[in-house]
């Protein structure tokens, strides 16, 4: 459980000169500093290879504030101080110089506040500098305390489950578990966080919460972004790395996870892993019956063309690589047996939409002659945060006719503050060792053994149902099948704004439910 106190801080991120230490870590943050998270010491230490002079360094992430904070441009006082306390680095990943430099500059910022405060190391750097940067900070006794001493992994964790344990156990042969802080910034997502309480925290919903009431859930995380300038990383990745292994499994984990004893972070992490654990495994022939993959082609977004996925920069013109998943699974237990979980991701879609859709079963009481929808609880994660449950009602007037209307919780209405960041709460948790939403070593083998046979099958047959989709669709049509029998298509969440959408909103209510003889769990 958080303690809410955070002694001073040095704060080191490798990967000084990378997007996310300007898009995401310098303006979560300087959004702490403002709101009074930060200890009042603090140092940032950010490392790179680069030769830059400290001032235009500092200028250039001011940019990144001004141009990605949640709360627009940097206030100039409040700037000028938490600059002051930014330092450019220069060095080599590779050489211990570097970490005698940072060594030095770190102990004169303890000495000056006569303390022996926080380290937490930010590993910001592409895959290949995880293990030499673990080293030379080990080998350097610069993260030795294991109260006060964190190291933070950004994804990916490996590019499989072997590499994934080889450098699972490269890093704990340094570090303590309680030390290494495995980020996946879904879990930092403020609706993300609210599924625990929503589940646990209500007795309303969790007696429903399992096979006897639920039909089926899916899971779907749509981006209107293609992959822009990172087709280098991403074209040996793919989404099934990039987004199902992580983000996807950790939303069903949450989904589907049993309440933990307390909420702490062993017992948390503990009821995750069980439910990775129970996903039934599909063999290679049957990845292709449940898993769809696509790429997408050019197309069109809010009236602006799009490049195909194999004319992005750095990605192989015959690229075979995946840029959108849907894929059906079960979960083999007591709870779950039988329900489909449905998870879907993909680049370059109409609109972003996170959003998770729990079906329950038809009602048993057939008395009414309309045909009745069945329930449905939506949790939508971004752009909208709302919760809504959709329920038949009779419609006014002098017959008794029904249709679904909607119960809503959405956080503009309910809330007047604006919304931290995902980086500003994990950040924030790792300065007070707070390890509740961050993966353990044993949840990322677990889930990287529930997509390796997915990996393994496609590896084996490249071109086999790669299924192109058009820039600016929702996916490949054929994703819909793995859908039957328990509805026709995905489930969309209509945006709030414009006619199309009200459009939409209708043909929603108009979908009928399909019949279905049940998919076997056995
Ligand atoms: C990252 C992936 O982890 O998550 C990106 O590498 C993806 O490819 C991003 O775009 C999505 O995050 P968000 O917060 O924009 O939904």
């Amino acid at each position: 459980m958080k303690t809410g106190e955070v002694s001073p801080a040095s704060i080191i991120i490798f990967g000084a000169k990378g997007d996310l230490t300007k898009r995401k870590l310098i303006p979560a943050l300087y959004n702490l500093y403002t709101e009074d998270h930060l200890p009042s010491s603090f140092a940032i230490f950010c490392v790179d290879f680069l030769t830059v002079d400290e001032t235009a360094y500092r200028n250039d992430l001011l940019e990144g504030i001004d141009d990605f904070s949640r709360n627009g441009k940097a206030d100039k006082e409040k700037w000028a101080f938490f600059s002051a306390r930014i330092f450019y680095v220069q060095g080599d990943f590779m050489k211990a110089g570097t970490y005698n430099t940072l060594k030095e500059k770190i102990k004169e910022f303890e000495e000056q506040i006569k303390q022996r405060g926080t380290r937490m190391f930010y590993f910001a750097v592409a895959p290949r500098f995880i293990e030499p940067i673990a080293d030379a900070l080990w080998r350097a006794k610069l993260c030795n305390r294991d109260t006060l001493d964190r190291i933070v992994v950004e994804k990916p964790f490996g590019s499989d489950l072997d590499s994934a344990r080889k450098l699972n156990r490269y890093i704990s042969k340094r570090f303590k578990e309680k030390q290494i802080y495995h980020i996946d910034h879904y879990l930092g997502k403020e609706m993300v966080q609210n599924i625990m309480a929503f589940r646990f925290a209500n007795y309303v919903f969790e007696p429903l919460w399992n096979n006897k009431y639920i039909d089926h859930i899916q899971i779907s995380v749509a981006e209107e972004v293609g992959v822009g300038k990172r087709g280098g990383y991403y074209d040996s990745s793919g989404a099934l790395r990039d987004m199902i292994q992580n983000h996807l499994l950790q939303l069903l984990c949450i989904i589907a996870m049993d309440c933990p004893k307390e909420y702490e972070a062993e017992a948390i992490r503990d009821a995750k892993v069980r439910v990775l654990k129970n996903v039934r495994t599909w063999t290679t022939q049957q990845v292709f019956e449940n898993v769809v993959r696509g790429q997408y082609t050019p197309g069109e977004i809010n009236g602006m063309s799009r490049v195909g996925y194999r004319q992005e920069e750095q990605v192989a013109p015959d690229s075979t690589t995946e840029t959108f998943v849907a894929a059906r699974l079960f979960i083999d237990n007591e709870r779950w047996k039988g329900v489909p979980f449905f998870l879907r991701t993909g680049k370059s879609m109409p609109r972003q939409s996170s959003v998770i859709m729990i079906q329950f079963k038809d009602s048993p009481h057939k008395i009414f002659r309309d045909d009745i929808e069945p329930n449905q609880l939506i949790i939508s994660i971004q752009p909208e945060l709302e919760i809504d449950l959709m329920f038949e009602s009779k419609v006014p007037g002098l017959h008794m006719k029904l249709l679904p209307v909607e119960m809503d919780f959405m956080y503009k209405d309910a809330y007047t503050q604006s919304l931290p960041e995902a980086y500003e709460s994990l950040l924030l948790d790792v300065l007070e060792g707070e390890a509740t939403q961050f993966m353990r070593a044993d949840q990322i083998e677990a889930a990287w053994k529930v997509v390796m046979p997915i990996q393994e099958a496609w590896e084996k047959y490249p071109r086999k149902q790669l299924r192109l989709y058009e820039a600016g669709t929702w996916g490949p049509s054929v994703a819909n099948a793995i859908l039957k029998p328990y509805a026709k298509e995905w489930f969309l969440l209509p945006s709030r704004e414009g006619v199309k959408e009200i459009k939409e909103i209708k043909e929603i209510k108009e979908i009928k439910k399909t019949d279905k003889p049940a998919i076997t769990a056995s």
